[in-house]
């Protein structure tokens, strides 16, 4: 990798054990924001002192900021495709789009790493930010997801990774970020588990013991693994997924958080649209029958450098006197993923 560019967050960390997702929203004043701008220079600090501790402990943290807090905390420039989570889907299935200006991703192989991280940073925030959902996720047996199924095997890795979340010279302003989208579903365990494995399989699209990917003439077009499959100019899209499970027995919670990166957000826009809507329209991904979204955001994260250095800038207010800019809509063209070119484009090496 060459020196003279930005280093990326640990967005595509080590698979871990544990994992602490926090999104929180911007509370009100320029003294708060003042507190949270100096805070993301803490950031890196307080993830070493903590980390250093444990030897083998892999603790990291992402953090994101949403389209709204972005201009609040920073002004211009801003990243090209920052916007809020566009809601989509109609009925008893719709990617709802939920509150979120700061998101943090936590993550260690043990739960007491990502808690004292996550104690430190919200300490720092103190009453700054209001906490809007907090996730335990735990990496339960096999890499299985809460339904049963392996998950996470047909993610990109290495350099593959750095190609498909790390922005280049599409903006290169913003170079060395990626884009964020989470979502907490709430499965039907009871009704899930009452079908029969086959029919689970087909709704998947790989077989549940082993894993192996169903063949073609099989697996439904309708199936998770169809629906979130892009090919682009002939070329596979992929995005970087590190869902956890979590949940609460006692109070019949079972869930799963969804967390996919990339670097632009269309091509989990457009995966999104294919799950909810349905590809063609009303052939949906019916793990939705029973997996329910009860949030939904989307963030920009910085590089590990801007992050940094996010700490010297001012808010808009403070620097020219003029409210923040109106949030600029994604380009958008149709049939595009709007992700520049994969190719040629490895500056990260
Ligand atoms: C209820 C929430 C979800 C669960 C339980 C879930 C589970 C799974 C499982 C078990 C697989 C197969 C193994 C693998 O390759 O990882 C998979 C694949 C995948 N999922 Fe999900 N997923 C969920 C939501 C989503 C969402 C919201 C997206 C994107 C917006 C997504 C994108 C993908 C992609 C890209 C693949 C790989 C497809 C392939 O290349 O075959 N998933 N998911």
């Amino acid at each position: 990798m060459p020196t003279n560019v930005s280093e990326p967050q640990a967005v595509s960390g080590t698979v871990t054990r544990s994992a602490i997702f926090i999104v929180a929203t911007l509370n009100d004043g320029d003294a708060h924001a003042d507190t949270i701008r100096a805070w993301c220079a803490d950031v890196a600090a307080l993830v070493r002192a903590v980390g250093h501790r444990v030897p083998g402990g892999n603790l990291s943290c992402v953090c994101g900021f949403g389209s709204d807090a972005w201009d609040r905390l920073f002004g211009g420039p801003r990243p090209a495709a920052l916007h809020p989570f566009r809601e989509l889907g109609t009925g008893e299935r719709v990617a709802v789009a939920t509150p979120g200006d700061l998101l943090l991703h936590i993550r260690a192989e043990s739960m007491d790493l990502c808690f004292e991280l996550a104690t430190q940073l919200l300490g720092k925030l103190g009453d700054a930010i209001q906490v809007v959902d907090e996730v335990h996720g735990f990496r339960n047996f096999d890499m299985r997801a809460m339904i049963g199924f392996v998950d996470g095997t047909e993610n990109p890795a290495g350099r593959e990774a750095t190609d498909f979340t790390v922005i280049g010279d599409e903006d290169a302003e913003f170079a060395g970020g990626s884009y964020v989208i989470v979502q907490k579903y709430l499965h039907d365990m009871a009704g899930w588990n009452a079908l029969p494995v086959e029919t689970q399989e087909l709704i998947i699209g790989r077989k549940k013991l082993s894993d192996i990917e169903l063949d073609e003439e099989i697996k439904p077009s309708s199936s998770h693994s169809s629906l979130t499959t892009l090919v682009e100019n002939g070329q596979e899209v992929k995005i970087l997924r590190d869902n956890m499970p979590f949940g609460r027995p006692g109070a019949g919670e079972f869930g799963t958080y969804f967390i996919g990166y990339a670097r632009s957000p269309a091509p989990i826009e457009k995966m999104l649209e294919n799950m909810f809507v349905g590809l063609p329209p009303g052939n949906y991904d019916r793990l939705l029958d029973f997996s329910k979204a009860v949030t939904g955001s989307l963030f920009f994260i910085p590089s590990a450098d801007l992050l940094e250095a996010l700490a010297d800038r001012q808010g808009p207010s403070a620097s020219d006197g003029h409210p923040a800019p109106a949030p600029s809509a994604a380009p958008h063209r149709e049939g595009s993923l709007n992700i520049g070119s994969l190719k040629g484009n490895r500056q990260y090496e």
